[in-house]
This record gives structure tokens, C-alpha cells and sequence, in this order.
């Protein structure tokens, strides 16, 4: 089913998205909180803010190559149209997929705050849908350097991604390991 292959490839840019979320609740790294930005401004306002981190930001990409790692195995047992065009690829050619997916969704995210911010949105306030998609396209636009799934794919995730986000972020705030509901 298409729902499920679009999930499979993207999962990468999701593990990514979802752990630099959750870095913050876990012990030891959760206190690294260094500001991608340094602190600094932009015209009196933050360039990203306080919720860009390097941690995040690292422990994201590492779970995304775990999750290609995983992805890896798993293809040789999966008949999605989309890993025929990878045709047996090798785990280093999974490696580098999930790592652009991963660090790409985590750039999109960085890019989303930045006009958030232009625009004189604070950090942490909604912003939807961008808040929804950011690491959609940034995890798309950087792995297709080396693959492209397909605009069925690319249109499934748009519509799916919003409602899975927002089932994610109500258990997360459910379980309190988020402030905010969205
Ligand atoms: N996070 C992080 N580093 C990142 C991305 C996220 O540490 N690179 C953590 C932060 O604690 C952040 C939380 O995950 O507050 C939720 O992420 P997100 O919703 O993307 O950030 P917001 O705080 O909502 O900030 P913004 O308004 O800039 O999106
Ligand atoms: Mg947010």
C-alpha cells in the first residue's frame, strides 16, 4: 500500500524530527542546551531561538542512520515499487539516504523557525501548516542530491504527515515529555 511505502521511506526524517524533540527529556544530554545560534539577534530578534539546538541536532541524525541501518535489512524482505529503483543498493547507499533525510528534516526545521522569527513568531507558538511540513521538505529537497521517491509519495506524506504529527504530539504531551499540545 502506498501509505505504508511513503511511511517506510520517509521514516528516517520522522526518527529524526521526533528525537530531537525528545532529547530533551533524556538524561545526561538533556542539559547540553547550547543554542544553534549562539544567542545571537537579527535586527532584535532571535536569529532561531532557544528551541534549535546542537543537541538536538546531532542526536537526531544519529537516530536517522540507525533507522537506515534497520531500513537496510528490512528492504531485502519489503516489495515497495520505490526499492526496485534502488535495486539491491548497498547499506552504505541506505546510510547516506537516511543520513540526508534525517539532517535535511532537521534543516527544514531550522529554516521554519528562522522566518518564524522574521515574522514575530516567539518560540514554541504554533505555526501551522509549516510547523507540520518543515521536515518534510527539508528531508525531501536535501536526499534528492541522490534519490527522489516520486510525486505520489511526496503527495501521501503531505496529507498524512499533518495528522500523524498531531496524534504524535498529543501523546507526547500526554506522557509529558512536551509543554504544548501541538
Ligand atoms: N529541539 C532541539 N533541537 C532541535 C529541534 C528541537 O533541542 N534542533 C527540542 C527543543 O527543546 C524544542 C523542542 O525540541 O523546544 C520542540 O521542537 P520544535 O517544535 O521544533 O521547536 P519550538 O520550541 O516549537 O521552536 P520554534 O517555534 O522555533 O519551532
Ligand atoms: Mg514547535
Amino acid at each position: 500500500m502506498i501509505v505504508f511505502e511513503a511511511l517506510f521511506f520517509i521514516l528516517p526524517a520522522y526518527t529524526a524530527n521526533g528525537f530531537a524533540s525528545l532529547s530533551r527529556s533524556i538524561p545526561i544530554i538533556k542539559n547540553w542546551t547550547t543554542p544553534i545560534d549562539f544567542g545571537k539577534n537579527l535586527f532584535g530578534k532571535r536569529l532561531l531561538g532557544d528551541g534549535k539546538t546542537y543537541r538536538g541536532f546531532i542526536v537526531g541524525t544519529f537516530f536517522s542512520l540507525l533507522i537506515g541501518t534497520a531500513q537496510f535489512f528490512f528492504s531485502r524482505h519489503l516489495n515497495f515499487n520505490y526499492l526496485k529503483d534502488l535495486n539491491n543498493s548497498p547499506l552504505s547507499f541506505f546510510l547516506l539516504l537516511s543520513v540526508l533525510l534525517g539532517s535535511g528534516a532537521l534543516l527544514g526545521d531550522i529554516v521554519k523557525s528562522f522566518i518564524k522569527r522574521r515574522i514575530g513568531i516567539n518560540r514554541g507558538r504554533p505555526w501551522p501548516p509549516f510547523d507540520q511540513l518543515d521536515f518534510i521538505a527539508g528531508g525531501i529537497l536535501l536526499s534528492s542530491i541522490v534519490y527522489f521517491p516520486g510525486w505520489k509519495i511526496l503527495t501521501v506524506l503531505v496529507i498524512i504527515t499533518p495528522i500523524i504529527h498531531l496524534l504524535s504530539n498529543v501523546i507526547a504531551y500526554l506522557l509529558k515529555l512536551k509543554d504544548v499540545w501541538w
